[in-house]
């Protein structure tokens, strides 16, 4: 039996999470009983939504209790079967939490074909938050042609996709990033019409010569002082969709939004978005993005750490924009 590894959770966080929250395990690799399958991890995703999993606030989904592995979905392949639907080979991605080896019912898998994209592209801009984009993009954003279209953390993995949905469905797309090199990337390599630093200071000012008719849709990623810029530049009739709000995930007290004034005179509409809500569309939503990438319309940048150890440092580093692109972990 192969030795699996996996990061359980050691404290919760109060305030920024710390590698010190997590620790490291080892043990057998499970065998699988009847109607599982066991699957050899390759790639673990990083994703925000993992600081609120390990928060003991009131939230969407159920959290992580001291000494579980800590929740993550991995891509991987299938080592034995006991379940029709899989055998040895498959390729899938598998809620499996940060570990090397994982036994899941069959049902909680989902398969992937890797010969028409690399494997953890599955969980990027072809997964969980490609998904959001197109969802929130489509349903809540819903731009037409011609429409400006803003999206903040427009370099990641959820943002960037955003704004290339909006070029290829004729839109102005502009980004805000942290920093002249991932602006840079998100103009030139991602082809949207304008990236704006915000760290570099004046947002304001330089997204309003970016929007000169205005802002139809933003898609949120990071509320705070950002969203409060924004809302100064909405156009009457615009839609908000609320996706992430990451500046406030390690704070001990929520910023609270200043210029709620602007939803009431530009009757603007706001809607959360949780992907889990559209499920029964992922199939709709995966083959749009697969169409993307196999024209060449969609593209991506990971950032790659490799090994195991390296996860509790990887998730730090997404709310410190450490990450320059989709964050993965290599396994193997
Ligand atoms: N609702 C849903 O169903 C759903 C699903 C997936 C993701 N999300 C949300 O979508 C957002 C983006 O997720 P992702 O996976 O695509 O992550 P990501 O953008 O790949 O990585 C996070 C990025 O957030 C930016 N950031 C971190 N702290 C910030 C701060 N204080 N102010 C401004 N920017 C900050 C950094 O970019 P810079 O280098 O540009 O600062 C960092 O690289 C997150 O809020 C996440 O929770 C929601």
């Amino acid at each position: 039996m192969p030795i699996n590894r996996a990061w359980t959770l050691a404290s919760y966080p109060s305030g920024w999470v710390t590698e010190s929250n997590f620790r490291l395990i080892e043990s057998p690799a499970p065998a699988p009983q009847d109607g599982e399958v066991l699957v050899k991890n390759l790639w673990l995703s990083l994703d925000p939504y993992m600081r609120g999993r390990i928060s003991q606030q009131k939230s969407y989904a159920k959290g992580v209790e001291i000494g579980d592995v800590m929740t993550g979905e991995t891509a991987g392949e299938v080592l034995e079967s006991n379940h029709s639907g899989f055998k040895p080979g498959d390729m899938v991605t598998a809620p499996s939490g940060w570990q090397l080896y994982c036994c899941l019912k069959g049902e909680l898998l989902t398969k992937v074909d890797a010969s028409k994209a690399p494997l953890s592209y599955f969980l990027g801009c072809l997964g969980m938050p490609g998904r959001t984009a197109y969802f929130g993009m489509k349903d809540i954003c819903a731009p037409k042609p011609g429409e400006t279209v803003v999206v903040s953390a427009a370099s990641g993995a959820v943002g960037s996709v955003v704004g290339q949905l909006a070029k290829a469905w004729g839109c102005r797309a502009v980004g805000i990033a942290g920093g002249s090199v991932e602006c840079g990337y998100v103009a030139d390599e991602l082809g949207f019409d304008a990236c704006i630093d915000y760290k570099a200071g004046n947002l304001h000012g330089n997204l309003k010569v970016a929007c000169p008719k205005g802002v139809d849709a933003y898609f949120e990623n990071v509320g705070g002082e950002i969203l409060d810029t924004v809302l100064r530049l909405m156009n009457v009739k615009s839609r908000i969709a609320i996706c992430g709000l990451i500046s406030d995930y390690n704070a001990t007290e929520a910023y609270g939004v200043k210029m709620f004034r602007s939803i009431l005179v530009n009757r603007i509409k706001v809607k959360g978005l949780i992907v889990f809500d559209w499920l029964e569309r992922y199939a709709e939503g995966n083959q749009a993005l697969l169409d993307l990438v196999v024209a060449g319309k969609l593209k991506t940048r990971e950032s790659v750490l490799v090994g195991i150890e390296n996860a509790p440092r990887g998730l730090v580093g997404l709310f410190k924009g450490q990450n320059f692109g989709k964050q993965l972990v290599r396994l193997a």
